[in-house]
């Protein structure tokens, strides 16, 4: 899609109506989370050496949708289609990213720069791009090199399972990783530190209890699990960071 106008003062005005509304639907339906991982899957198939997925809407199509890792989104897709047709000018890949921001606003997190101007896609990557919630520090390492983000961003990435939780229907795994799932602070770091005296009925998937078990990112779960102003702060840049892969501002 050519031509997407990000600097015209009607596209941005519209970014900040579909804002309100997605704030008013997220708070009133309590779905903060599977609208921020909607946002993490729309943008977490980049391929930084093709320039191929990222975040450009194509997680909207059906073949994506079946994609195992993107079991259950089809919901955050349709609560979207809400906003979408009230603000038929923005694009899905804008209304996506937009939603995750919000999501992590409206839950008390830090607030995250938003640009718009992307692109819509038909294309959908391959499956397979998601990290696979089994494996270890490794697998995580190839998945986010592959985007182009660091292992301070592995990190401070993973500090989004502060919301929601998983569903044993949808990837096999069941339960909260926090105890207030719709609030999002830094106490995912201080589970995971707790290691044995943790709560028993909290989640700590393989990729989670890999970030105490490599000594790299260990430094930055004990630095986030001591002190939430860096997590915000560090966690705000690498939103952005993963909210913009690919993308650049027109
Ligand atoms: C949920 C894996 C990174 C945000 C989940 C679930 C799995 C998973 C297995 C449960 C899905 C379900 O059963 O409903 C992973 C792995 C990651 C990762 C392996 C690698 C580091 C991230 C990142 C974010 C994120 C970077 C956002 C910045 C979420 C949220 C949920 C979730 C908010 C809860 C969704 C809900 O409550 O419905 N993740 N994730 N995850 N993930 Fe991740």
């Amino acid at each position: 899609m050519a031509g997407v106008p990000a600097k015209d003062p009607k596209y941005l005005k519209e970014i900040e109506r579909a804002r309100r509304d997605l704030r008013a639907l997220i708070s009133s339906k309590n779905c903060a989370p599977i609208m921020l991982r909607l946002a993490w899957h729309d943008a977490g198939t980049y391929d930084a050496k093709t320039k191929t997925g990222g975040p450009n809407g194509s997680i909207r199509h059906d073949h994506e949708l079946k994609h195992g890792a993107n079991s259950g989104l089809k919901t955050a897709v349709e609560l979207c289609e809400q906003v979408k047709a009230r603000h038929p000018e923005i694009t899905y890949a804008d209304l996506y990213q937009l939603a995750g921001v919000v999501a992590v606003e409206v839950t008390g997190g830090p607030t995250i720069d938003f640009v718009p101007g992307r692109k819509d896609s038909k294309v959908s990557p391959e499956e397979g791009r998601l990290p696979d919630a089994n494996q270890g520090a490794k697998h995580l390492r190839d998945i986010f090199y592959r985007m182009g983000l660091s292992d301070k961003d592995i990190v401070a990435l993973s500090g989004g399972h502060t919301l929601g939780r998983a569903h044993a229907e949808r990837s096999g795994f069941e339960g909260a990783w926090t105890k207030d799932p719709l609030k999002f602070d830094n106490s995912y770091f201080k589970e995971l530190l707790l290691e044995n005296q943790s709560d028993p009925d909290l989640l700590k998937l393989p990729t989670d209890k890999a970030l105490v078990e490599d000594p790299k990112f260990l430094r930055y779960v004990e630095l986030y699990a001591k002190d939430e102003d860096a997590f915000f702060r560090d966690y705000a840049a690498s939103h952005k960071k993963l909210s913009e892969l690919g993308f650049i501002s027109p």
